[in-house]
């Protein structure tokens, strides 16, 4: 199966698809979670992309593109996927439909005052870069991701600033996918607002049909 997650930041499209690529067996490819390694791993693309991330501006189309295009045609990708935070800009879908046809696009439906309080409540594993919540999905030990023991970190996009403006970045260029797909026939709507498990349940039984 053929996925890409759709969606406002903090929607939930992470932690859905932590669920969804075991429940299908297939890779979890978030575009996010690659440019977060390496800025992690300091190679030459995280130095490039650091600052951008940060702010919450996107990454030029042609960077991300060819990243994708790579990840893709790695072994695990030819079974199906899901990614994650791509496309973005028609100008990625576009270059999308040239590597790969799509089962269908999953968008994430939330309002703004639910976003607000997931990013600024998320805290993230520093190392394994698990998620969580403080308030809808907390550690056991405050602070402590529950594997590892390590510290939990806020990610820095996730300052007010930063997440105020990645919603103008969303509404200006990856908003206008809903209707690129939807006219496509193959976007799926999903309420995001109920608890995850609940999330999960109604997107599986909506892809079935
Ligand atoms: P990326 O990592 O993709 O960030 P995003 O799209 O802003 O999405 P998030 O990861 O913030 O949210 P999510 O929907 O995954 O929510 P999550 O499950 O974590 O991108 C980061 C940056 O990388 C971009 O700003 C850009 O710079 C760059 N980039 C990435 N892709 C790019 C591209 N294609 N082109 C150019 N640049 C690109 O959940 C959020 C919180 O809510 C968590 O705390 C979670 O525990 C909680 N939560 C989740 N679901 C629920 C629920 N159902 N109920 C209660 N709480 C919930
Ligand atoms: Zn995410």
């Amino acid at each position: 199966m053929n996925l890409v997650f759709l969606g406002p930041p903090g929607a939930g499209k992470g932690t859905i698809a932590s669920q969804a690529k075991t429940h299908y067996d297939i890779p979890h490819i978030s575009t996010g979670d690659l440019f977060r390694n390496n800025i992690k791993n300091e190679t030459e693309l995280g130095k490039q992309v650091k600052a951008i991330l940060a702010s919450g501006n996107l990454v030029p189309d042609s960077v991300t593109i060819a990243m994708v295009k790579d990840r893709l045609s790695e072994d695990d990708a030819k079974k199906g996927f899901i990614l994650d935070g791509f496309p973005r800009t028609i100008a990625q879908a576009e270059a999308l439909k040239e590597m790969t046809g799509l089962d269908a696009v999953v968008n994430f439906v939330l309002d703004r005052e639910d976003i607000v309080k997931r990013l600024s409540g998320r805290r993230v594993c520093k190392s394994t870069g698990k998620t969580y919540h403080i308030i809808y999905s907390p550690p056991k030990v405050e602070g402590i991701d529950d594997e590892t023991g390590e510290s939990l970190i806020q990610r820095d996009d996730d300052k007010e600033e930063a997440i105020i403006n990645r919603l103008a970045v969303y509404d200006k260029q990856t908003e206008p996918l809903i209707a690129y797909y939807r006219e496509k026939g193959i976007l799926i709507d999903i309420d995001a607002k109920p608890a995850p498990e609940e999330v999960f349940a109604s997107m599986v039984k909506l892809l079935q049909k």
